[in-house]
């Protein structure tokens, strides 16, 4: 059975991989034939989280890749993050998908007007509780 959208594109910094990335992914792959992953360099992560990603783009970017629900990945740019229509250059999506904690951001709602225009829509999933990139570094390991 043919799925709701053919291209989907998902873009985060996916650091140290976690179950709430997993779950991310295997919601968009149940909704779009091709699943697309931006990943965002280190660059910004450190400019807008804060935080040197414990594996690098490069390393972020093959262990992404490597996932089953995940079609192909590739490194996104500051600009392409910040406006993510100039992404479309180099991948047709018609589906952007994020988790929920960017629900009602300032960005996104710059992105909606966007691709309003362009016929093109959003989907949030449920941010999954409790797992986090942060917490995962906190957490104690003895
Ligand atoms: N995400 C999610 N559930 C989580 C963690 C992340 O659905 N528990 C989603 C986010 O909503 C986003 C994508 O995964 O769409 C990438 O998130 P990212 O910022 O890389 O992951 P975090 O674990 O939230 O990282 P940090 O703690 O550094 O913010």
């Amino acid at each position: 059975m043919s799925k709701q959208y053919s291209i989907g594109l998902t873009v985060g910094v996916f650091d140290m991989l976690h179950p709430g990335h997993l779950n991310l992914f295997e919601n968009c792959k149940k909704m779009c034939d091709k699943l697309v992953v931006g990943i965002c360099t280190d660059e910004y992560s450190i400019q807008y989280k804060n935080k040197k990603p414990l594996y690098n783009d490069e390393e972020r970017l093959r262990i992404v890749s490597a996932l089953r629900s995940v079609d192909s990945a590739m490194i996104v740019s500051i600009e392409e993050v910040e406006d993510k229509t100039l992404i479309l250059d180099r991948c047709k999506f018609d589906v952007l998908f994020s988790g929920s904690d960017w629900q009602g951001s300032e960005r996104f709602a710059h992105t909606q007007a966007q691709f309003d225009e362009l016929g093109i829509d959003i989907v949030f999933f449920p941010y999954t509780d409790g797992i986090s990139t942060t917490n995962l570094r906190d957490r104690p390991r003895i």
